[in-house]
This record gives structure tokens, sequence and C-alpha cells, in this order.
């Protein structure tokens, strides 16, 4: 059965809604149809973090909160989850979190606070140890021009002395009981001639891809959305695959890490730590808590950015994905990307699961440069993948971002690198070849000579991590 309408908790009550554009973003929703206004609206388009608000969703029967960025969010994403608003956090008294902004003098004008509140509850509900890295990665989201960042980070360290335990811990149960209660059917809402549809399962998603035309994807909805909040386009019609249980896991098989393509990129990081710790590091860069929060692999992949992060990295580890339409095939990453933004998914088709082989014997190690050290997109990366016998280099691929036209392998400097002894003079040579490997462009991320230099100095980061930068270049 089809359902027209979605339901969510709007704090705590059961909202149920189709009456809505279904291009219209939870931020909207909540200023306009809800009059609800301590969300602000700072940049529209997931930078400054003014509009963050806590999803809570089910998750092996307890509530899982998490801090997203409502301007870039569809309405109808909600569909089964419980919105908080900085509104509901305190009744009679204020929220520890909030309290300890007070006291701690974390707001002047006032515009960021609320986001920066809702912050600092998504990290207090998270139980986080209040220490300088994890405040930093909690709070790297949210911008504030005013107050300047010692006081709210002094607010965010002192706000369990506020007390550990608030009314959300004590309604827990009945939220719990509330989110039960939501039926989960395949969903199509139809509001002037646009259309956005939730499919319960796999199967029923394959089934009504066959029989219509003219969508698009949305998974996080942190690449798409903009489309609407920046360029102001209409999209006529969404599929919304981020609820979808059938595309968020992880799994380990045959020594693949498989993972579903909805699946959001902190949920990543733990299996990655394990196994490609470098791949994991660069992921705590890749926008904010708020982004990673939704945002998620197979939507990176889609939007085929040639500054995609993930991209390169995937490139260099020689992943697999498979695409799924009516049948499924397994295509390797090599062969998606075809030109700038185009890959090699065909009409009907969705990327259902990307596998990254486990290596154990090899060497991977990935950089990110950009201009700021959090939320920003990078201006160039690149990821080695590098097996060495008795010191003689016996597998290489090298996989660079923001050089090319897409995300690309620096096929001279490979072929130059193979059966050569990992030293310093070969190093050397291995930086005069890259030059012929790309002749990157200048934009407002750096220049092409920027990009040149930079992608040579990396293997000099290289070759010292390697040698526990042992050696003196
Ligand atoms: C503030 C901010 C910071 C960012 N920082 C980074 C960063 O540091 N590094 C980085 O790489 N990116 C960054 N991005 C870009 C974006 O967040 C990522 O590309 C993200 O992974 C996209 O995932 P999503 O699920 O939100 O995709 P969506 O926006 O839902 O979709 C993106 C595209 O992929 C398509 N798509 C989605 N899922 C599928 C699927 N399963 N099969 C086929 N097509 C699909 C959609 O139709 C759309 O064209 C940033 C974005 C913002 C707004
Ligand atoms: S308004 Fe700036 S992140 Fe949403
Ligand atoms: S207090 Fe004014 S922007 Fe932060």
């Amino acid at each position: 059965m089809i359902k027209n309408e979605i339901e969510f908790i709007l704090n705590d009550e059961l909202i149920n809604i189709n009456n809505v554009d279904t291009n219209v973003s939870v931020l909207n929703y909540l200023r306009i149809n809800k009059r609800l206004t301590g969300t602000k609206e700072g940049c529209a388009s997931g930078d400054c973090g003014a509009c963050t608000a806590i999803i809570a969703e089910l998750k092996n029967n307890k509530l899982e909160y998490k801090a997203v960025n409502t301007c870039i969010m569809f309405l109808y994403s909600l569909h089964g989850k419980q919105l908080i608003t900085v509104e509901h956090l305190s009744n009679t008294k204020l929220h520890p979190v909030q309290q300890s902004m007070v006291d701690n003098h974390g707001s002047q004008c006032g515009f960021c606070t609320p986001g920066f509140v809702m912050s600092m509850f998504g990290m207090y509900k998270d139980k986080v140890k209040p220490s300088n890295q994890n405040i930093d990665e909690y709070l790297a989201g949210n911008l504030c021009r005013c107050t300047g960042y010692n006081s709210i980070k002094k607010a965010a360290k002192k706000m369990y002395s506020y007390g550990r335990k608030d009314k959300f811990s004590k309604n827990e149960n009945k939220i719990i009981k509330l989110l039960k209660k939501i039926k989960h059917n395949d969903i199509l809402i139809s509001k002037n001639n646009n259309k956005f549809y939730i499919p319960l399962n796999l199967k029923n998603l394959i089934k009504y891809i066959q029989n219509n035309k003219h969508y698009k994807f949305v998974t996080g909805g942190t690449d798409i959305a903009l489309e609407v909040t920046k360029k102001n386009n209409t999209i006529n019609s969404l599929i919304y695959l981020g609820n979808n249980k059938d595309l968020n896991y992880i799994k380990i098989k045959r020594n693949y890490i498989n993972i579903g393509s909805a699946t959001p990129i902190n949920k990543i990081i733990p299996i990655l730590k394990k196994y490609y710790p470098s791949f994991a590091e660069m992921f705590y860069r890749y926008g904010s808590t708020q982004i990673r929060n939704v945002a998620s692999i197979g939507g990176n992949l889609g939007s085929a950015s040639p500054i995609g992060d993930s991209l390169p990295a995937l490139l260099a580890l020689n992943a697999k994905l498979i695409l799924q339409s009516k049948n499924q095939r397994l295509l390797g990453i090599k062969y998606f990307f075809k030109a700038y933004r185009k890959t090699a998914l065909k009409n009907n088709e969705f990327i259902k699961e990307i596998r990254i082989p486990i290596l154990k014997n090899h060497i991977f190690k990935c950089y990110k440069i950009s201009k700021r050290i959090d939320d920003d997109i990078s201006s160039l990366f690149v990821a080695y993948l590098i097996k060495l016998r008795n010191n003689i280099i016996i597998d290489v691929n090298i996989a660079y971002g923001g050089m090319d036209s897409i995300p690309n392998f620096a096929f001279k400097t490979q072929k130059y690198l193979i059966g050569k002894e990992l030293n310093l003079k070969n190093i050397e040579k291995s930086k005069q070849i890259i030059e012929k490997d790309f002749n990157p462009l200048t934009d407002v991320r750096a220049s092409s000579y920027y990009r040149k230099l930079v992608s040579k100095n990396l293997m000099d980061r290289l070759f010292l991590e390697i040698n526990n930068n042992k050696v003196r270049i």
C-alpha cells in the first residue's frame, strides 16, 4: 500500500503532512509554516550551522541523536524521525547546554547561538568527553562572527557540570513509543505537479524506477538540495534513498568492506579506522559533523565532483561498485567516471553498494589539501596505494582529485615507479613526471601552479611518512 503523507515528531508532537511543496526545506517549513524562528538561516548552503537542529532516530530500541543542517534537508525526508528544535530545549529551566552558554558568555548578537546550542546538545546527547579535539569536531560546522570561539568552547567544556540528565532522557520512552506507532509503507507525495517518493525497500524502489522517468535520487541531500537553495531550481521528482535500510549497511565479506550506498560518512569512519586509518582520518575533515551525519558515500559518487573526497581514495583502492537497475552489474570504479560530472550510470540505474578490498600488505595514505582544516572542500586530494618488496615498489596506484576534470590516476608516474626502489632519487624523478600527468586548472580554490607544486610535495610527504620521518630530504 502506498501512503500519501509522511509522519514525524516535531519536538513532542506527532505530525502528518502532505500539503507542502516537495522542494521545501526543513528550515523553511519550521520558520514559515510553524513560525519556529529560533532556527536561523545564515548561508542556506550547509556552511554556517545557524540552522542546526537535531534528528532523533530509533536504532536498536534506543534513540540516536544527530545534528543536521535543516537548510539543506528536504522536509519529507523527516518521515519516521523526531526533529528537535531549539525552542524545545527548555521549559521552565534552561537546558544544561544553554545555561553553560549563558554563564560562560558564549553569545553576543545571538544569531549563531541557537545553532551552536543545538550542536552542543548533539554532543551532550552523545555523552562525548568534552576534550578540545571532540569540541572542535562537534562545533566545526558552526560559525560565529562576534563572540569568538574561546567562550563557546568553554561553555561546551563545562556543560556537563549543569547535570548529565535532561528532560529528553526522562521522555525517551514516550518518544520511542510514538516513533514505533509510525507505519512504514511506500510513500508518494504529489504537490504542485512535483513528487517525492520514499520506497519502503529495494524491491519497491526497483519497481518504481522501471515505471517512472525524469526523477532524481536524494540521499543526504547535502549536494542536491543546493540546486534548490542556491540555484533556485525546482526538482520535479525526487526519490529519497536515505531511509532505505536495504541501502544502509556495512558488512565484511570475503576480504571486502561492503558499504550500502546510503550509509552516511560518520557511520563508515569506525570501520575505516580499523583497515585504512588514513582514509578515516581524512573523513574527519569531510564537511562538518552536521554534513557527515547525513552525507552518504553513494551521494559523493553520484555527484561525481572532481574534488569529491572519497573518490580518489576509492579509485586508489580499486573499489568496485554494484550498480542496480532491474538487474545488477559489478563495475570497477576506474570505469565509473566518464567526463566532468558524468558517470557510467545508465538511465534507471543507481549505486547500490561500494566494495572496498581489504589489502593487508599494501600501504595506503591519503592527503586532503584545503584552505581551511574543517568544513572545506579540497583544493587538491591524493590517495596512494603502494606495495613494497625489499623496498622495491611492486604495486602502486596514485589517484588525484582536483587535478583533472574527473578524479584520475597519475598513470605516467605509476608506470615510472613500478619496479623502482623507494628512495629519494626515484621520488624526485617521479615528481617531474607528475607534471606530465596533469595540467590542472586555476579556480577559486587554487591556482594551477599551486596544484602542480603541492601534488609534487605530497610525494615527499608520502616518502617521509613511509620512512617514519627518519630520512632528510
Ligand atoms: C557544507 C558542505 C561541505 C561539504 N564538504 C565536503 C567535503 O569535505 N568533501 C566532499 O567530498 N564533499 C563535500 N560536500 C559535498 C557533499 O556533502 C558530498 O558530496 C556528499 O557525500 C553527498 O552525499 P549526499 O548523500 O548528501 O548526496 P545527495 O545530495 O543526496 O546526492 C548527490 C548526487 O548524487 C546522486 N545520488 C545520491 N545517491 C545516489 C545513489 N545511491 N545512486 C546514484 N546517484 C545517487 C543524487 O541524485 C545527486 O545527483 C560538502 C557539502 C556541503 C554542503
Ligand atoms: S543556514 Fe547556514 S548551514 Fe544552514
Ligand atoms: S554571537 Fe553573533 S554571530 Fe555569534
